[in-house]
């Protein structure tokens, strides 16, 4: 609920807590007051003593601001009274506000008491998916019971994804995948290691879930010389038969780091129209459909200076319809591998010191907008600057993971995890590029291989 800007209304903690203790004067502040103080009373009371008489709080329950019942209900729901839970009960069947109904239905979950089973289950069938989720909130205290758990297993199949995600975690959780790996650890034959070969044959050899974070910017369809596809539909069926690969060796809960940005395929004559395609909104939807959940997108921005002008034109003719901006973004989309478990249980997996270690120190970028200079490789047309790409493992990745670039270029991607402590594992289709990969990573340490389909990639 958006609150009331309540800038302007300033009242005093003492006076407050003079309101708190005497119900009299709360009683007359209520009736009295304007919408204003009073919200910013109802909003600051915090803690109740346990002799609070919940009259005035009772009062407001019709109040004609949704804001003010929203308020009453929320700070009745603290004292955790069971003789409310007919008030509660009212306000679910009879209140306009969506609001105010998904708090009673808090308020009733907070009793904590079994009395309120009943109903809770009843509203489950509630047309709100919010007030389903509190009533399994308030349901789950008694998940043992044989009754609630039957009455919530229902949900699995409820049209609300959040409403399914929940019931699935507490009631039908995933056998844990048998894996010989520890979340830290990796198959040997993969670290540090490029190969030369189509990663859609390369990839077949990697064991599941063995890499920890995998940074891409795939071939911009047929936008550059080194890749060529029949159609935009092959294209992006390629790029999907690639990430799933990539989902399936990515370790539980890790992150897959995706660059593309929408490109144009020049027009074919003056007869003829420019085309554009939308590459990371087709392929988000693919993504989500093969189970990577989508976390954040951040934008990558260039200097103006630095792109390609389209406007010259429009510069000229100033007729609308026909404006082109210069584009100075790319999209870094981030995505994690579904899972039941929170980021703190991957963190969990790592020994102190790593953690210590491999903490984000100093100044970092604080918001999605990541302002990168691009930059110019004598052999690679498209290359990753290399601050792009250590802030992406500095952010998601500990030291001594293993990093995995299925579309390598120039290899920047092992690079930076050659400067931060981190393994990797690139593959790269072209030869040129390849020989490219070997002057930037040197042969410290590096494995260089052409894979070869008869023979595996150990
Ligand atoms: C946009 S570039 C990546 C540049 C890279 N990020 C860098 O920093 O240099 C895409 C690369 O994917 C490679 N590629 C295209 N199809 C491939 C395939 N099937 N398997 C492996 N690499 C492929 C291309 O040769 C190209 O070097």
């Amino acid at each position: 609920m958006n609150l009331v800007n309540m800038n302007n209304v300033s009242i005093k903690k003492e006076d407050i807590e003079e309101l708190k203790s005497d119900t009299k004067k709360l009683y007359s502040f209520v009736k009295t007051e304007n919408n204003g103080r009073l919200f910013f009373v109802l909003n600051k009371l915090g803690k109740l003593p346990y002799d609070f008489d919940d009259a005035p709080l009772l009062y407001l329950i019709d109040h004609k601001d949704a804001k003010i019942r929203y308020l009453a209900i929320k700070n009745l729901a603290k004292l955790g009274k069971f003789s409310l839970f007919p008030v509660f009960k009212k306000v679910i069947a009879n209140d306009p506000s969506a609001d105010v109904r998904r708090e009673a239905t808090s308020a009733i979950g907070r009793l904590r008491n079994s009395k309120a089973i009943p109903f809770l289950i009843e509203l489950l069938k509630d047309p709100d998916p919010e007030v389903v989720m509190q009533a399994i909130r308030g349901l789950l205290v008694f998940k043992n019971n044989q009754l609630v758990a039957k009455e919530l297993k229902k949900l699995k199949d409820h049209p609300n994804e959040i409403i399914q995600d929940v019931i699935k975690k507490e009631f039908f959780p995933k056998a844990p995948k048998k894996n010989s790996f520890k979340h830290t650890e990796f198959p040997d034959f993969l670290r540090n290691k490029v190969v030369l070969g189509d990663v859609q044959e390369i990839i077949k050899y990697v064991p599941d879930e063995s890499v920890h974070l995998t940074f891409t910017s795939p071939p911009y369809y047929n936008a550059r010389d080194y890749s060529i596809y029949q159609s935009y539909e092959q294209y992006l069926k390629f790029l999907e038969r690639v990430f799933k690969e990539v989902h399936r060796i990515t370790k539980e809960g890790r992150f897959f780091i995706l660059n593309t940005s929408p490109i144009i395929i020049p027009r074919v004559s003056r007869q003829h129209a420019s085309r554009r395609y939308p590459i990371p909104y087709d392929i988000h939807p693919l993504l989500v459909k093969m189970g990577w959940e989508f976390i954040d997108d951040i934008v990558w921005v260039k200097p103006e200076a630095s792109v390609k002008n389209r406007n010259a034109g429009f510069l000229q003719h100033r007729k609308p319809l026909a404006y082109k901006p210069n584009a100075r973004t790319e999209m870094v989309m981030v995505y994690r591998k579904k899972t039941d478990k929170l980021i703190d249980w991957n963190i969990k997996q790592y020994d102190r010191k790593t953690v210590e270690e491999s903490k984000v120190i100093g100044d970092y970028e604080t918001s999605n907008v990541w302002e990168i200079d691009p930059v110019f490789d004598k052999t690679h047309s498209a290359v990753f600057p290399l601050e792009l790409c250590k802030r992406v493992i500095k952010f998601y990745s500990f030291r001594g993971d293993l990093v995995f670039d299925p579309f390598a270029g120039s290899g920047t991607l092992g690079k930076a995890a050659q400067i931060l402590g981190r393994h990797f594992f690139l593959t790269e289709i072209d030869p040129k590029y390849f020989e490219r990969i070997k002057e930037n990573l040197g042969f410290i340490d590096v494995t260089y291989s052409v894979f070869n389909n008869s023979k595996k990639l150990q």
